[in-house]
């Protein structure tokens, strides 16, 4: 069995991408419920930390709705560096910024057990 990390109440897991998901940012909360450095993450590509429970169709709509321009929320089953998981509620917001570049910004708050039941529940349905 992995071992779960349940957020603080008060965790808020910020991480940004460029367009092709690639890290640029990721806050304190995020570097330390994922046990990387900011300095490990910036870089790489965004899954590094995916946990294969969670299912492609997931984040197949992810990229589709930011890509739409428009903002994505949903929840997620993360790895941590150690093997372990933590489940979050992420909102994804694409942006411009004034010189003209492109991302996606991802803020995530702690999931309630509830909530996270229901998520295990729909994603063991897709693939
Ligand atoms: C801003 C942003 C944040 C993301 N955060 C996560 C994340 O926390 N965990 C995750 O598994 N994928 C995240 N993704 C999606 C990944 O880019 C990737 O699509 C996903 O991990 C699936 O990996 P794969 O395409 O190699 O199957 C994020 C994407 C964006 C644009």
């Amino acid at each position: 069995m992995s071992q779960e990390t349940i957020l603080n109440d008060d965790a808020f897991l910020v991480s940004e991408t460029d367009a092709k998901g690639i890290i640029q940012f990721a806050n304190d909360d995020f570097c330390k419920v994922a046990e990387y450095s900011v300095e490990e993450l910036i870089g790489k590509p965004h899954n590094v930390v995916r946990h294969p429970d969670m299912p492609k169709a997931a984040f197949k709509d992810l990229w589709e709705t930011v890509k739409r321009g428009e903002v994505w929320t949903g929840y997620v089953k993360n790895a941590t560096r150690s093997g372990g998981y933590y489940w979050v509620y992420a909102t994804v917001f694409p942006f411009e910024s004034c010189n003209g570049s492109r991302g996606y910004l991802s803020c995530r708050r702690k999931a309630s057990q509830e909530e996270i039941d229901k998520a295990q529940a729909l994603y063991k349905t897709l693939k």
